[in-house]
């Protein structure tokens, strides 16, 4: 028997012809390894631990990614990217400023706050505005993300470098017996591929190819620096991961089979780590890891090539094991080097962390909801037009169209599908428990809370709302590839 995707796969051949579905051939942004020792730098750190308020400034600026060229860019107070912002629970103050001609919003992607504080495509900041929210977060300790989110061009100017990263913390990670200073043994890394014009500028492209498959490109930026080495003490180091990529999917191994010891998921803490050889990491997600290099040992980490991407994406999956398809094109994303002088703290894996993993299964589940994430491989994509094809059950995006009313505090099934390439699902407001995804049990990746997960085929979620989302300023669901979000691959919804 034809499975679903075989079918897909099989009838868009039949439909387009192999010429048309060789024009989808993506092969130009294999990621080149770039070689420098330049010490791995972290973003600038604001711990608003103390009062709750910190400030952000949306600005234009211009860094140096090479030596001799000024990329133009765009950051919060700085010229790309934004700040780490160590916060704790209570009741946050930001003051965020836009000093750019166009509007942006920061979207507080893992604080799980109300509608109104979101920062969603609702809330956006006009061009000499400041936004003022005043926003209660009680959740457990994690990392959070970042980001402008104007409907229509958030891939865009999230490219040019308007995200940053948050730390919830409750100052009990000594406890846990993890590491904690910043930038020396907890680092954070942010996940970035770009594509340069000869001239050093970002090389944004609205191509047909770069809207299918989300923009990928062929050079690797951590924490906007291109080709650098972090230098670790001889102890064991918390990697803190943000994928603040538009759209490439990473499958993060090292060079020499180091285990990857998981503590966090996108909500916080695992019960106990979990040591695992390779982490998919999708747009929006984040994950903590512990790696020992107490033996003196150093290491690389390479990341297998994106599963959307080449032929693979379109139809390999049909054929293939999600596995086979990204064992291939491997790359260089960071080489890591030890420096004894540094100050060394902990010296082993810790057995129980105590994180409260999600329970969601054991409630009454008061309704299902199916969403299927569409790219409608209709005929205005075969002729080469992009028309509103990407959609969730059929609806591209509208600002004024609510999809779905929700009811507060009760437990909801959500299933997620897809039948072309695989798309990271991100809901606002919420962190939920991923049950099942296709018919097997959750990976280590997806068993703590999450707010974001890759679905592949078919993923089963439980989700509960405890924050009002009304009319005026309704929570988003959508693709994580934000090009597929801009393109209409998004939903809004209330809870009341
Ligand atoms: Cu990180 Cu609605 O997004
Ligand atoms: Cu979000
Ligand atoms: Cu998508």
């Amino acid at each position: 028997m034809l499975s679903r995707r075989r079918f897909i796969a099989t009838s868009v051949i039949a439909a387009g012809g192999a010429a048309s579905a060789l024009a989808y051939y993506k092969g130009s942004s294999y990621p080149k390894t770039v070689s420098s020792n330049a010490p791995l730098k972290m973003p600038p750190l604001i711990d608003a631990t103390r009062d709750l308020e910190f400030q952000l400034l949306a600005k234009a600026g211009t860094t140096n990614f090479f030596a001799n060229q000024a990329t133009h860019t765009l950051g919060f107070n700085q010229s790309y990217l934004g700040p780490v912002i160590r916060v704790k629970n209570g009741s946050l103050r930001p003051h965020v400023q836009n000093s750019l001609s166009w509007p942006v919003s920061t979207h507080w992607h893992g604080l799980v706050v109300p509608g109104e504080h979101d920062g969603g495509p609702h809330t956006a900041i006009n061009s000499g505005s400041s936004w003022q929210p005043e926003m209660q977060i009680a959740q457990d300790p994690c990392t959070a993300f970042f980001h402008t989110h104007i409907h229509g061009r958030t891939a865009r100017d999230v490219y040019a470098g308007l995200a940053g990263v948050i730390h919830v913390i409750d100052g009990k990670d000594e406890q846990r017996g993890l590491p904690n200073d910043y930038g020396n043994d907890d680092l954070t890394i942010v996940l970035q591929d770009r594509e340069f014009t000869d001239t050093g500028q970002f090389n944004y492209s609205n191509s047909m190819m770069s809207m299918m498959h989300g923009m990928t490109g062929d050079q690797i930026l951590i924490n906007g620096q291109l080709g650098a080495t972090a230098v670790v003490p001889k102890s064991v180091v918390r990697l803190r991961f943000v994928n603040a990529s538009n759209a490439r999917i990473y499958r993060l191994f090292s060079s020499d089979d180091r285990p990857m010891h998981l503590i966090a998921t996108d909500g916080g803490f695992l019960k106990k780590p979990a040591a695992i050889s390779k982490l998919i990491l999708s747009p929006g997600e984040r994950a903590e890891v512990l790696m020992d290099f107490s033996n003196g040992i150093e290491t690389t980490l390479l990341s297998s090539g994106d599963p959307n991407e080449g032929m693979a994406g379109m139809f390999g999956r049909a054929l293939t094991s999600f596995e086979d398809v990204t064992g291939f094109r491997n790359f260089q994303v960071l080489p890591f080097s030890i420096d004894d002088r540094k100050s060394a703290k902990i010296f082993s894996i810790p057995s129980d962390i105590g994180g409260e993993e999600p329970q969601l299964h054991t409630a009454k589940i008061d309704r299902t909801r199916r969403f299927s994430l569409d790219m409608g491989m209709g005929s205005g994509m075969m002729s080469g037009r992009m028309g509103n094809q990407f959609s969730i059950n059929g609806e591209p995006f509208d600002m004024g169209k609510i999809n779905e009313r929700v009811k507060r505090s009760v437990v909801e099934r959500w299933v997620i599908s897809t039948n072309m390439l695989a798309h990271p699902f991100h809901i606002h407001g919420t962190l939920f428990q991923v049950i099942q995804e296709g018919n097997r049990q959750p990976s280590p990746e997806n068993s703590g809370w999450k707010d974001t997960v890759l679905v592949n085929d078919e993923v089963e979620l439980l989700v509960r709302f405890d924050h009002i989302a009304n009319d005026d300023n309704p929570y988003m669901y959508h693709c994580h590839l934000l090009e597929h979000e801009d393109a209409g691959m998004m939903g809004q919804f209330t809870v009341s």
